[in-house]
């Protein structure tokens, strides 16, 4: 498949558009890896996760999914990747919990890029192991989409799991590449994979390793995951969810009082800052209002329910000048 997409290519916007799709990728699959086995590194981002969708539909057990857990990701992602795709599509997934490796290279390591760069080499390391563990793999799947190629501000590089070593280079397999974000959407909804998976919002390759602002440490990273989850849910009972909304949790405490037996007692806390934006290519972004209530309910549910956290923040910042996430 080349890389550029054909002026005639109809947009998918329609169920009826997906399966044709869905069909004409599945016969396009077969005839290019045959009986061949099919790698593929999921991380339960959309992109990743139609793309094993199509594949398991394609070739069944030929395709084997690695999903590393490095500690990074949003409470329950895990779990709902093993779910989807070992428990109800039958895939052939191996689970890897990778998390004290990552912790233990991140610790006390403070700076943003170096951060990115621990994260991403370690993920590299991490998926060429399991590779290399698995017999006859001649092809490597990836969610590279449209925007990848063309966009060199591109959120995710094309063929983002570079760096395997020589004798890893399999053949690629990118079945949604000429593709925009609206329509793996509207393809994985045809595949049925779950609304939460589908209509995910944007989450950082780095995930809350760059939330977790300076030096991430476990008991810090736990309450972000927390806090992370109560604005997620309660945002998401808007009927109009802003673009990205999530916490960062930054590195200091501020006072608090806790009281014992009827007696205050002072204590330091962390605090949690909420971000909600709305934006059109990232570029820039705006702040949408949301209900004082509702930001009402997630301090009190934040501060009842997350160990660690006396404090709540709401950032009203735009881009320029700050940027979307806090790292
Ligand atoms: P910023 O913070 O630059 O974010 O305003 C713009 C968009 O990019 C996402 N983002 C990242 N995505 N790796 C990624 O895959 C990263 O290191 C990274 N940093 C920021 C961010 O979530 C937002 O959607």
């Amino acid at each position: 498949m080349s890389d550029v997409r054909p002026a005639s290519m109809k947009r998918i916007t329609t169920p009826e558009l997906a399966e044709q799709f869905i069909d004409e990728q599945i016969a396009a699959i077969r005839a290019q890896v045959g009986g061949g086995k099919v790698l593929l590194a999921l991380s339960g981002g959309v992109d990743s996760s139609v793309v094993a969708a199509l594949l398991i539909r394609a070739i069944g057990q030929n395709l084997v999914c690695v999903h590393v857990n490095h500690g990074l990701l949003r409470k329950g992602e895990p779990e709902q990747v093993v779910q989807v795709f070992r428990n109800e599509l039958g895939a052939n997934l191996v689970y890897v919990d990778a998390v004290d490796r990552f912790l233990d290279k991140l610790a006390g390591v403070s700076d943003p890029e170096t951060k990115r760069k621990i994260i991403g080499a370690e993920f590299i390391r991490v998926f060429e192991e399991e590779a290399r563990k698995q017999d006859g793999i001649g092809f490597l799947a990836q969610g590279t989409i449209y925007p990848d190629i063309t966009e060199s501000v591109g959120v995710k590089a094309h063929h983002n799991v570079g760096g395997l070593p020589d004798d890893l280079k399999f053949e690629l397999v990118e079945p949604v590449k000429l593709l925009y974000k609206d329509e793996v959407r509207v393809v994985g909804k045809a595949l049925g994979l779950p609304d939460t998976m589908v209509y995910r919002q944007p989450f950082p390759g780095p995930g809350l390793g760059v939330r977790c602002v300076g030096a991430i440490t476990r008991d810090r990273l736990e309450a972000l995951r927390e806090a992370d989850a109560i604005v997620r849910e309660e945002i998401g009972k808007l009927p109009e969810t802003p673009w990205q909304y999530f916490c960062a949790i930054p590195d200091f405490r501020s006072t608090g009082i806790k009281y014992v037996d009827g007696k205050g007692e002072r204590y330091m806390g962390w605090a949690v800052v909420i971000r909600a934006v709305n934006t059109v290519d990232a570029v820039t972004a705006t702040v949408p209002e949301i209900p004082f209530s509702v930001i009402c309910t997630i301090r009190d549910r934040i501060i009842a329910g997350v160990d660690g956290v006396n404090r709540v923040l709401w950032d009203v910042s735009e881009k320029p000048v700050a940027t979307i996430e806090w790292e």
